[in-house]
């Protein structure tokens, strides 16, 4: 992964060991950092970083496996999906998917809680990308907006949204709304474990959904970092994936 740091900082290993009290990743300053995933995107990513507005402000490492993958293996199948990511933070994936799909035929949508709100959309812009991705406001277990249960989207993407105990029952039923709401969708899922109780999402998640380790030629690098890929379908969807051929 190729990844140019405009503004030098610690090198960042947020959570890099496995406790039952997780402290959140050391304040950074702010600066821009650029990604081309290996040479995957032709033309960077630029990604601003500030911290100042809650643990989203900052690249975390599933946002980065996730985002990989789903250039190397999603790119063409991707242009034609309605694409929605949950806690994008500055939004790292979304972001990459639109950079590296050119023709997407639907906007792509980025969410996040309010305070979010900001450097999602100054990322946007930074990237010239406002024509295709749209950064919202989105809450895990407070009811789907009208907007997102008119777009319906059937590819969603949630990197290093496990880290937080106290809200895996939301996310947990935002992810049950979404794939409600679509049931064809597919959730592609990446988080790193730093905790046990990392695992009970997990569980709990294969009580709801299928939920399928998916292919990745980095897998043994990324899992010597305790770092997990999977998508979540529906049970009934008879699908493993919306992107599946
Ligand atoms: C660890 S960060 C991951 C950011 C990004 N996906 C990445 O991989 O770099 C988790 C994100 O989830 C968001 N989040 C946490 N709780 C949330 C909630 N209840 N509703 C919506 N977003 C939430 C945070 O604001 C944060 O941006």
């Amino acid at each position: 992964m190729t990844e140019k740091k405009q503004t030098p900082s610690p090198e960042f290993s947020p959570l890099g060991f496995d406790e039952d009290i997780a402290p959140l990743p050391e304040y950074k300053a702010a600066g821009t950092t650029e990604v081309d995933f290996s040479g995957l995107l032709g033309e960077p990513l630029k990604l601003h970083e500030d911290l100042r507005s809650g643990c989203g402000g900052q690249l975390w490492p599933a946002g980065m496996v996730l985002a990989k993958h789903m250039l190397r293996y999603h790119r063409e199948k991707l242009q034609s999906a309605r694409i929605l990511e949950l806690g994008a933070g500055g939004g790292v994936v979304g972001l990459t998917v639109a950079k590296g799909c050119k023709n997407l035929k639907h906007p792509l949508y980025i969410t996040d809680m309010v305070e979010m709100e900001p450097l999602m959309k100054y990322n946007i812009s930074l990237n010239g990308l406002a024509d295709r991705v749209r950064a919202r406001i989105l809450n895990w277990g407070e009811p789907l907006s009208q907007e997102v249960v008119d777009f319906k989207p059937d590819v969603i993407l949630a990197a290093d949204c496990v880290y937080l105990e106290a809200a895996f029952p939301l996310l947990m039923q935002t992810l049950k709304d979404l794939l409600e709401l679509e049931p064809k969708a597919t959730v592609y899922f990446c988080f790193k474990k730093r905790r046990r109780a990392d695992m009970q999402f997990l569980k709990n998640a294969r009580k709801a959904f299928t939920v399928t380790e998916i292919e990745d030629e980095d897998r043994p690098v990324f899992s010597r970092d305790n770092l997990f890929l999977y998508t979540f379908t529906r049970k009934d969807s008879g699908s493993s994936s919306s992107l599946s051929s």
